[in-house]
């Protein structure tokens, strides 16, 4: 049985916070914590078991959503290389941006977050391509990760998070769909 959060929202003011940095990333209940954001996770997309627990589908998930001042995330989904499933599963501390490209990539349907349940149509435009430092609690040191395209997406998304930054932050107010220069839609 996983543990069950409540989700915080965005009218809540602690979702605008910045988040403190984990002093210690070894500490086994701040790996306890990010091992159960993970699951949390992995089962909101268990159809049966969203739906059992009224929880909505999500593929990201950072600590201030979950009530907790800290800066941890965790992204899972699974995806397709060459017909070939494979899983994307992060689970960091104290993450960072270290470089990011100047291309640039949005969703085409828009983002979306379980904190936020209000609809906020618009391009959020990101770096189409970032490296990222953070402690990796799988494999208890610390890492660089390369994401592009979606991945990269999805991985800014949850470090906003920690920033207090929402992705409709990111939507301009004049021209939501605007299209930008040496930008991609996906
Ligand atoms: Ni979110």
């Amino acid at each position: 049985m996983a543990k069950q959060f409540k989700i915080v929202k965005d009218k809540i003011p602690s979702l605008r916070e910045r988040c403190r940095l984990v002093e210690n990333p070894n500490d086994p209940a701040i790996l306890e914590l990010i091992n159960e954001m993970h699951d949390y996770l992995v089962l909101s997309q268990d159809e049966e078991y969203a739906q059992k627990h009224h929880i909505r589908e999500g593929v990201g998930l950072a600590a201030p959503q979950i009530g907790q001042n800290l800066r941890m995330l965790v992204v899972y989904y699974k995806d397709y290389v060459d017909d070939k499933e494979v899983e994307i599963d992060h689970r960091l501390i104290n993450p960072k941006i270290v470089s990011e490209s100047v291309k640039k990539v949005a969703l085409s349907a828009g983002e979306g977050c379980l904190s936020v349940d209000d609809a906020h149509p618009g391009y959020v435009y990101r770096p189409y391509k970032i490296i990222v430092k953070a402690f990796d609690a799988k494999e208890g040191k610390e890492v660089f990760i390369t994401a592009r395209g979606y991945e990269s997406i999805v991985l800014q998304h949850e470090l906003d998070h920690l920033d207090g930054v929402l992705f409709y932050d990111h939507i301009s107010k004049k021209d939501p769909f605007e299209r930008i220069e040496n930008s991609e839609l996906i």
